[in-house]
């Protein structure tokens, strides 16, 4: 049987957000720190609850010498505690450093050190060291003429060799006492050289998808599992080195995979995130706390007494990212080294919220940014499930306040996703607009850490985004969730983009993503099916304004070939290309020794006139781009 599959060029129908195909960051799975902030050294001003935690006794067998965390006459009062060590002079004697599950260096690769440091007594010198997991020494420097009072060092180390886990050590030698604090470490490789900056390869990857927007920085993180554990995004533009740790709520979220180590510096906080996106073309879309800690913890409230601070917080959001540099909030912008503004048009009040109690608040927030910030569109969340009760009350209540648009998740099984490609196109057009703000199919069941990101998954989410993207008169934006998880410190599966220390893997649904994302198109064609689309079969055709190129995303996932023309009207079709994302059987997945395994490859396509004879691999999503006169 051959399916026929007719594009109707002069019909147009709805408008494609440019902003549709974005991204949705949050700080779990050592997203953040340990992932894309590139600083290497774990709890590197020992303020970790056990101040060790990251560290370990370096004492060889003929050295001798103490070690103590102290904190009387620290450098600052933000940095209540330091390490003192104490050595006799035998043998050198000192720390280590074991990063984030080991730190990834590369070869001749230049590392900036800066430490804070004094020296108490004796004339020790301080060697500095990288060691690679198998114990190969890589580099090592002397720090010489230690200052007698509180004083910055810096060094730059190159290491001779890669590893993917090596360790920092900071040794006496020679007889004395050194009181050491804030020891940081980063390549100089960062995203755009940036002194302190991101892992140029993470953001590469985000970048690679053209993302039309960027939410941050949560997820439940914007919530906390108590108030006083909430993100707190003003804390965050501080000097970086004056930012608060904040225990991570993935750190004990999970009894099966507990991460006790797991702190939030904020040195990637809110001024690197709207950078970020500015650098990556994506808008920016913060979510701010509404008043309420995370409902699936203690659901804590602010009383409605409190609750114009929150939303205070949430308008001094909007000055800092837009506000002139003569403004408070704006000025603190500028004096971070960015006068000109970020361009903030959306804004999400609460993550998974539900119930009267988010209604009352999200109320006050709406009333007030409708009279003091007018210009931003606000974003109400649906709860964390597509359609349950929470949801079925939500959606009446957003309606009669009028938010802008409605933030919907859904973690389930490839089988919902399949059954719903036409869920939107019953949604009243007249409402508020849809960000599906969190999706993934889990190949388990949500939370297992049996999910997978196989091919069937990425080939289910590709099937229902056909369905997204033919209701974008209603379907503004949508994002995968999570964003990044490393191979050794994950508490969630299944996500986007893996990572070790050194190297990142795309998954096939990362894949899905980055096609549809680059082959978004403006404007929705008709696509006729001479037969119904069934679970076996799915198509979406857009148009590409500025390129005229006609663009059908096809998802076939079943087995054996398919055979499918395409005939276009209302337009004449001159050359053709066929991207095709496939794989040998559904359970295909990339890994660190496979990356490349289910990924991307061109094919030829022949054109008769305006026809296009194709033939579909089994389990597949073609995107074909037809070039029009
Ligand atoms: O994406 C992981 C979590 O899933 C998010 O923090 C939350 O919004 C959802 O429950």
């Amino acid at each position: 049987m051959t399916r026929t599959i007719t594009v109707h060029a002069d019909k147009p129908g709805a408008a494609i957000n440019p902003q549709m195909w974005g991204l949705f960051f949050e700080d779990i799975n050592f997203g953040a720190d340990g992932g894309l902030y590139a600083e290497l050294v774990e709890n590197r001003s020992f303020s970790f609850p056990d101040p060790l935690t990251g560290w370990q006794k370096i004492s060889p067998s003929k050295a001798r010498g103490t070690l103590s965390i102290e904190s009387k006459d620290a450098f600052a009062a933000y940095h209540p505690r330091y390490v003192r060590l104490q050595s006799e002079g035998a043998d050198a004697f000192g720390i280590a450093n074991e990063g984030f599950r080991g730190m990834g260096l590369k070869a001749g690769e230049g590392c900036d050190l800066t430490l804070r440091l004094r020296c108490v007594s004796g004339t020790p010198a301080l060697r500095v060291a990288f060691y690679a997991e198998n114990g190969t020494l890589l580099e090592q420097i002397k720090l010489e003429n230690l200052p007698a009072t509180w004083d910055q060092r810096t060094a730059v180390l190159r290491p001779a060799a890669s590893d993917v886990k090596a360790k920092l050590y900071l040794l006496l030698d020679g007889a004395g006492t050194v009181d050491i604090d804030l020891v940081s470490l980063f390549p100089q490789a960062t995203w755009k050289r940036r002194p302190g900056g991101l892992r140029a390869d993470m953001v590469q990857v985000l970048a690679d998808m053209k993302p039309g927007f960027l939410r941050f920085p949560g997820g439940c993180i914007v919530e906390g599992s108590e108030l006083d554990k909430r993100y707190p995004w003003k804390a965050t533009i501080a000097p970086v080195e004056e930012r608060p740790l904040l225990i991570n709520r993935w750190n004990y979220e999970f009894l099966h995979r507990p991460a006790p180590d797991y702190y939030q510096s904020f040195g990637l906080g809110f001024y690197e995130y709207f950078l970020l996106c500015e650098d990556i073309g994506a808008a920016p879309m913060p979510i701010i706390n509404c008043g309420m800690a995370c409902q699936f913890n203690s659901g804590e409230l602010a009383p409605m007494e409190e609750i114009d601070s929150f939303i205070q917080d949430a308008l001094d959001l909007v000055e800092f990212a837009n506000g002139p540099a003569s403004s408070e909030w704006g000025g603190k912008r500028a004096a971070m080294g960015h006068p000109a503004p970020f361009h903030l048009t959306m804004l999400g009040i609460g993550n998974e919220q539900w119930g009267a109690q988010y209604i009352e608040r999200l109320t006050a927030f709406v009333t007030a940014f409708r009279a003091k910030c007018p210009e931003i569109k606000l974003i109400a969340s649906a709860g964390p499930e597509p359609a349950d009760e929470r949801f079925q009350y939500l959606w009446p209540q957003f309606r009669a306040l009028g938010v802008d648009i409605v933030d919907e998740h859904c973690y389930a099984r490839p089988p919902w996703f399949y059954a719903n490609t036409h869920r939107y196109d019953q949604y009243d057009r007249s409402g508020p607009k849809v960000l599906f703000g969190e999706y993934a199919a889990q190949s388990d069941k949500m939370v297992s850490p049996n999910n997978v990101n196989d091919l069937e998954c990425a080939l289910a989410e590709a099937a229902y985004m056909t369905g997204l993207e033919r209701n974008a008169d209603v379907v503004a934006m949508a994002a995968y969730a999570p964003l990044f998880a490393h191979r050794d410190a994950w508490q969630w599966m299944p996500d986007l983009i893996w990572v070790d220390n050194l190297s990142v893997v795309r998954t096939p649904n990362y894949y899905v993503q980055q096609l549809f994302a680059t082959n978004r198109g403006d404007v929705v064609l008709p696509a006729e099916l001479t037969e119904a689309e069934d679970e076996r079969f799915f198509v979406n055709a857009v148009r590409e304004a500025g390129s005229g190129d006609v663009i059908l995303k096809i998802v076939h996932p079943g087995d054996g070939t398919e055979q499918v023309t395409i005939v276009l009207n209302g337009a004449t079709a001159v050359v053709a290309s066929q991207t095709v994302l496939s794989g040998a059987s559904l359970a295909d997945r990339n890994s660190f020794d496979e990356p490349e395994k289910v990924a991307p490859q061109r094919a030829a396509v022949t054109l008769i006139g305006n026809s296009i004879g194709l033939r579909l691999k089994a389990h597949s999503l073609t995107v074909l781009r037809i070039k029009t006169a």
